[in-house]
């Protein structure tokens, strides 16, 4: 199973500088909920982000060239290995934007918390076939004013 998690903006804006756009703590609780005890797959840029290796998930890192990573972290340099890898797994693709890119065909379920903002951003989440799936709203939150919604789309 192939699950992509993520959180946008109106204009599907994702980051900015190598960051998020917002801080919403209950969000990251849901993350962490989804996640946790999964295996986990990003980008280099994402990891360099989150600046640590997450408790109790497996990581999977991609990066074209050799880079120096925790020993816990599996690193691959090519979409292709990976996918074999993670063959028959239960796995979260984590971001950031070029890897969502990569997998947005592939992935059985998005879990995407739709925040209703607009930000400037450098980085966005792919455009998708919506009719492709079934679309089920897991439930409304807010933090800091801003009100956002979980979102869960299973391909038909
Ligand atoms: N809103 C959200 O839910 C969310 C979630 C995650 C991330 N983000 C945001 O997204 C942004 C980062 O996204 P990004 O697109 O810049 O970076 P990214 O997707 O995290 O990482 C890109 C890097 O991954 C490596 N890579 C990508 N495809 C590869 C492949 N097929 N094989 C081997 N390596 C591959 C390359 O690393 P090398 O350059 O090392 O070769 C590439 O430069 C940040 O702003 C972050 O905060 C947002």
């Amino acid at each position: 199973m192939i699950n992509i998690i993520a959180a946008i903006g109106k204009n599907n804006e994702l980051g900015k500088n190598n960051d998020l756009i917002w801080h919403l703590p209950n969000d990251l609780k849901f993350f962490k909920e989804k996640t946790t005890g999964k295996t986990i797959l990003m980008g280099y840029n994402t990891f360099l982000s989150l600046g640590r290796v997450l408790p109790n998930r497996k990581h999977i890192v991609l990066s074209f060239d050799k880079v120096d990573l925790p020993s816990e972290v599996v690193q691959f340099n090519n979409l292709e290995d990976a996918l074999e890898y993670i063959k028959g797994d239960d796995v979260f693709i984590i971001g950031g934007a070029s890897i969502y890119k990569q997998f947005i065909d592939k992935a059985d379920r998005l879990y995407l918390t739709l925040v209703d903002d607009s930000k400037e951003a450098d980085v966005f989440f792919p455009k998708f076939d919506e009719k492709k799936y079934n679309k089920k709203i897991l439930g409304n939150n807010s933090d800091n004013g801003i009100n956002y919604s979980f979102v869960l789309y299973e391909r038909k």
